[in-house]
């Protein structure tokens, strides 16, 4: 009988597609649920075939190249790739696999919260609550702002961008701008595009990111936060290192914008003391995906991929 293939799973998965998993393949699991350190991860390229991971985990170049590396294929569970170096990946021909798709709709849906959450203030108010300092019901105290007829600046018009759009125009009325770097086609008359990054960020009353990270420096910098109204928001729910952190801490410290919506973070699960002490922020721990439903579709399209590796099939998501 042919032996199967050996896979390492780096953190706990959904019990259904640890299920399918085990169907097909030699599974070894990290029960600990602790992201794996560099060693465990070295290990784990030289004995396993195929290596499912995710996010926490930062396959390096170091990791890539190691010699004596038997993984053909490295599976993550999740769209972004910002984790893996895929350069390195590509030169040594290591197959990488992602799960777009999947998870638009509980993402965009994370970006609606995280607008509504910062234009009105929820966590500080919650916050004010809990600690058993609400007053009662005030006129003047405590407002917000209206979104209705607002204008919301989408940067990165992929799937999610595009969701996010959706659901933002049709529940809260606000009206639809985006930059991209290729002209994005088939959106309605209503949704504009607009050609530079710098012009989005001043006409925007609130800018959502949406584009993929692991570039060479960050897309939105100092010079783009400047632009901002004093008014806007920003929304991050892509990948931390979209944003330069250092410069949006000071832009919220100096009330240079008004908020911000941060479900991703520079270096996690570390953040800043700065943040955490703000008023004006909504902070969540990288859950824009995290629905069960979602995690199993994600797990299910996961193991899709490397079944398809092994039986030389053509892979539904295949990065590199
Ligand atoms: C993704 O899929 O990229 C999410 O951030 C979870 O990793």
């Amino acid at each position: 009988m042919k032996t199967k293939p050996k896979i390492v799973v780096t953190r706990k998965i959904p019990l259904a597609v640890a299920d399918v998993l085990e169907k097909n393949f030699n599974v070894a699991y990290n029960h600990t649920d602790v992201p794996m350190t560099d060693d465990e991860l070295s290990t784990a390229l030289k004995t396993a075939d195929g290596l499912l991971c995710t996010v926490s985990d930062q396959i390096s170049t170091r990791l890539i190249q190691i010699p004596g590396k038997r993984v053909s294929i490295i599976s993550n569970f999740g769209v972004g790739v910002s984790n893996i170096d895929i350069k390195a990946a590509e030169k040594e021909n290591l197959v990488v696999t992602n799960t777009p798709n999947v998870l638009t709709e509980a993402t965009a849906e994370t970006a609606l919260f995280l607008i509504l959450a910062v234009s009105r203030k929820t966590t500080f108010l919650e916050g004010k609550l809990r600690k058993k300092l609400w007053q009662g019901f005030s006129i003047v105290e405590d407002l917000g702002v209206s979104l209705h007829g607002k204008t919301l600046g989408i940067v990165g018009m992929g799937r999610i961008g595009k969701a996010t759009a959706r659901k933002v125009k049709s529940s809260l009325g606000m009206k639809i701008v985006f930059y991209n770097r290729s002209i994005v086609n088939n959106i309605d008359s209503e949704t504009k595009q607009i050609s530079s990054l710098e012009k989005l960020m001043q006409i925007s009353d609130v800018v959502s990111i949406h584009a993929p990270g692991g570039g060479d420096q960050p897309i939105i910098q100092d010079k783009h936060i400047l632009k901002m109204k004093e008014t806007a928001f920003i929304i991050n729910t892509a990948r931390g290192d979209v944003i330069d952190q250092s410069a949006l801490i000071n832009a919220l410290e100096n009330g240079q914008i008004a908020g911000a919506g941060l479900d991703v973070f520079e270096d996690e699960p570390i953040v800043p003391d700065q943040l955490l002490t703000l008023k004006n922020v909504t902070l969540l721990p990288h859950i824009g995906s995290a629905t069960l439903q979602t995690r199993e579709a994600m797990g299910f399209l996961a193991v899709k991929n490397l079944i398809a590796h092994f039986n030389n099939e053509e892979y539904p998501s295949r990065v590199v």
